[in-house]
């Protein structure tokens, strides 16, 4: 693909010619990152950089509006149907939401708002302030309370028919019942991925050698459009719901908090977060007190959205080319940073397979320091060509473990060396190899490699097998290491060794009579 030959002039030094050029190779470029995210869920760049293409592009179209193309970016929003499944036109489109990234930019907002209704600044706008999830879009057809088509947003006007793969995610009802059930609706809400499962399945996907998602959003579109419902059914997906397509006649509610209850009553997931604001200081506490929980809420969010309540006032609001006049998303910063890689580690699981952990300079990303991330794998450092003393780009949300995006390859030292994966185990020094067609490299050691051997012990007193409390992996590594014990037998044998031992468990620091005794007592009452 062409280069941006005039990205270092500002927009409003541009020839026409330049800017034509530019508008010409920004099309491509948004283009092809498009189909990597949407088509392909790999996304090559982050999101800022993905939007900064386009705000580039819709600034030079800004100036010189007779050169916008007819393939202009700024003309569409979201993926183009694929093949694979059938067309769902939505019964109104499936609009998206303008940004706003600066509180000024609220503000703005709500005076256009005030303006457009004709309301002095005396008379109060009630908002519903919710979580922006940072999942994918769905919309769902219920005719008579059924639940009968689910579709993507796919352009907006026609989606992509995934009803098979909703219909194997327990957050979404088949059937409304209780108050008010319309003839149809379409309800609107957000399939995403928990970052807790997301790790786990990038995990899996790491050691079966396939590439891991960048992100939960990709890891739940991915999932969602699988043409295989059953590999749909064995992702952890979930649904928040947060408003519907044209609102049905015989609904009689008055504004979007009213609705909300709807939607629970219907037995929809809503998210906890949804709440009134009076005031446009409200509105501002919301997204504060929002962004400081953010890393706790399990989900991704990207921001808060605002919506104004009475559905009256959205209903002459309408809306400007693809977005309600009625909301607003307010972004929160990216949780991502650049800091410098210092050391490659590789850490030996209870299988023998080697994981590569970036060791970082400490970054304060989004309140959390990160001095971890995982790399994955051999082949993800390879496709990513991650050296030690790189400056890379870190990625952390919710509760998915730090990643390495990509690598600034402008930071990167003269001298630096293509990273060589190690054959041999770091823990043992027996060879480490790969199995054709497998993702991880493997220690040869067995048992006699101290790093499995430790945890293969604690996985046999782990929760799912032998279930003893009061073992940490900690303990285990310091018995084996003692020699105490070797294997599940000495385990079994621990109160009686113990007592031979010359540093007994009751007289240890940390350890003491009651806690020596409580253990003894687990690992006895599991012997039978
Ligand atoms: S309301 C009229 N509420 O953000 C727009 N959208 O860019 C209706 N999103 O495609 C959207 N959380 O997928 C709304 N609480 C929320 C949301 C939310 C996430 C997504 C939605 C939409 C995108 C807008």
């Amino acid at each position: 693909m062409q280069e941006l030959k005039y990205n270092h002039i500002q927009v409003s030094e541009l020839t026409e010619d330049q800017a034509r050029e530019e508008l010409e190779i920004l099309a491509a470029w948004i283009a092809y990152h498009d189909e990597l995210y949407h088509l392909k869920d790999a996304p090559e760049i982050s999101d800022s950089e993905y939007d900064a293409l386009r705000e580039r592009n819709s600034a030079i179209e800004a100036r010189f509006p007779h050169l916008i193309r007819p393939d202009s970016p700024s003309k569409r929003v979201g993926a183009p149907v694929i093949s694979g499944f059938s067309k769902v036109k939505h019964s109104s489109p499936m609009l998206s939401l303008d940004n706003a990234m600066a509180d000024e930019d609220v503000e703005d907002f709500l005076t256009r708002t005030r303006r457009f209704l004709g309301l002095d600044t005396s008379q109060p706008v009630e908002i519903v302030a919710e979580p922006k999830i940072d999942g994918l879009s769905a919309s769902l057809t219920y005719i008579n309370g059924q639940f009968s088509v689910g579709a993507t947003r796919g352009d907006g006007e026609t989606g992509e028919n995934i009803t098979q793969n909703l219909l194997t995610i327990a957050d979404i009802p088949r059937t409304l019942s209780g108050r008010q059930v319309p003839k149809q609706i379409e309800i609107r809400g957000e399939v995403y991925m928990q970052g807790a499962h997301f790790n786990k399945l990038n995990e899996a996907r790491s050691a079966a050698g396939e590439q891991p998602f960048a992100n939960p959003r990709n890891a739940a579109a991915g999932s969602v459009r699988q043409l295989d419902p059953a590999i749909t059914a064995s992702r952890p997906l979930h649904f928040f719901a947060y408003g519907c397509g044209e609102l049905p006649s015989d609904i009689a509610i008055d504004t979007h908090m009213q609705f909300i209850e709807l939607l629970k009553q219907w037995n929809f997931v809503v998210n906890p977060w949804i709440r009134p604001c009076q005031t446009f200081e409200d509105s501002l506490n919301f997204y504060r007190e929002l962004n400081e929980q953010r890393a706790s809420l399990g989900y991704d969010i990207d921001g808060a959205v605002y919506k104004i309540n009475r559905l009256d006032w959205q209903h002459r609001l309408g809306r400007v080319a693809r977005s309600p006049r009625w909301a607003i998303a307010h972004k929160f910063p990216p949780e991502q940073g650049q800091t410098v890689l210092n050391e490659i580690d590789i850490q030996v699981g209870r299988t023998g397979a080697l994981t590569p952990v970036a060791h970082l300079q400490p970054i304060n990303i989004g309140g959390v320091v990160v001095s971890r991330a995982t790399l994955h794998n051999e082949d993800e450092i390879a496709r990513k060509d991650v050296r030690v003393g790189d400056t890379v780009l870190i990625q952390r949300a919710g509760d998915v473990i730090p990643q390495v995006v990509s690598v600034i390859k402008q930071k990167r030292p003269q001298d630096s060396e293509v990273y060589q994966f190690p054959n041999t185990c770091p823990v043992c020094g027996s060879h480490a190899v790969r199995a054709p067609g497998e993702a991880a490299r493997r220690c040869t050691g067995g048992l006699i490699c101290p790093a499995q051997a430790a945890l293969r012990l604690y996985h046999f007193v782990s929760r799912p097998a032998f279930d003893i409390e009061g073992l940490g992996l900690k303990h285990i590594e310091t018995f084996y290491h003692e020699g105490l014990i070797q294997t599940p037998v000495d385990l079994m044998r621990l109160e009686e060794k113990d007592k031979a031992s010359a540093n007994p468990l009751r007289k240890r620091e940390g350890w003491g009579e009651k806690s020596a005794d409580n253990l003894f007592r687990a690992i006895e009452a599991k012997r039978r």
